[in-house]
């Protein structure tokens, strides 16, 4: 079955797009290129306001120039099988896609394995997952995995507007399930401190953070860890806001040829 989905998810799936070309002309020089999409979705993608396809993140990566030669897609079991089977048909032949059925942080290492023979070669990580499912083992796996030059580059969504919620931010005491996963995806609980004086009022998060919101505090808190992984880029548009992890440590020429599609699109940074 189709997923229906609101403009800014075709706004954002154009701006990656537009990204992993700017992404492929960079690399051009080198034969291999690597790009993985640890939230495959849906085989079929509609949009809600006006019916038409939308095409996902991985129909995207599929048609940059040159060509990204290996793809490892993770999704859970049974979509996976689905967007396995559609990828096939829309791309006939089409060599170096390998989809990972099954829980990406589980997978993520396996798939690594594979691509162990081409971990020299420029690599692309997109992390559209919905809420906080990723673990911050999972990026640090990534983030390691090139053995030489710059390091890959990943594009990670926070869902910042869900943190509230499922914290229960504004109710007696934090919802401590949700909390483990949000420790699990940061790697810390750093945020506790944050979320707790937010809560009760002890923290005034200053004018910038207001005009964000509160739970973009919490984002914001991560930022030093996600800064000691590699260089960040806050990232902001509409309800959709990403910190943009430069994993490569690469000059600033080859930083602004990556972020010339963003700026020219709908990001402001
Ligand atoms: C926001 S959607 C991804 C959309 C996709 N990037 C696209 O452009 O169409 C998030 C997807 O992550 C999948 N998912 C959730 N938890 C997962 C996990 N632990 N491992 C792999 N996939 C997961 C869901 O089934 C869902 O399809």
């Amino acid at each position: 079955m189709a997923k229906l989905w609101g403009w800014w998810t075709r706004h954002k799936l154009q701006i990656l797009e537009d990204y992993l070309q700017a992404f492929a002309t960079a690399t051009k020089s080198v034969e291999e290129r690597i790009y993985l999409d640890l939230f495959a979705g849906w085989s079929e993608n509609i949009s809600r306001e006006t019916d038409e396809q939308i095409l996902g993140s991985v129909h995207r990566a599929l048609r940059a120039t040159p060509p990204f030669t290996r793809l490892c897609l993770f999704e859970v079991e049974g979509k996976a099988q689905r967007i396995e089977a559609a990828i096939h048909k829309a791309y006939p032949g089409r060599k170096g896609i390998a989809v990972y059925p099954g829980d990406c942080n589980i997978q993520v290492s396996r798939a690594l394995v594979d691509l162990r023979r081409v971990a020299w070669a420029p690599t692309f990580a997109f992390i559209d997952q919905f809420d906080s499912e990723v673990h911050w083992s999972t990026l640090e796996k990534i983030a390691n995995f090139r053995l030489r030059g710059p390091k890959a580059e990943m594009w990670i969504l926070f869902a910042t507007g869900q943190y509230p919620r499922g914290l229960n931010i504004h109710g007696d005491e934090l919802n401590s399930t949700y909390g483990d996963t949000l420790t699990r995806m940061l790697g810390t609980e750093e945020w506790i401190n944050i979320a707790e004086a937010r809560r009760r009022g002890i923290l005034d998060p200053g004018r910038r953070t207001r005009r964000m919101g509160q739970s973009d505090a919490l984002a914001l808190g991560a930022r030093p860890r996600l800064r000691r992984l590699t260089c960040v880029h806050h990232e902001e548009h509409q309800r959709q806001r990403y910190l943009r992890h430069d994993l490569h440590d690469g000059s600033s020429r080859r930083r602004e040829d990556h972020e010339s599609p963003i700026r020219h699109g709908a990001f402001t940074a």
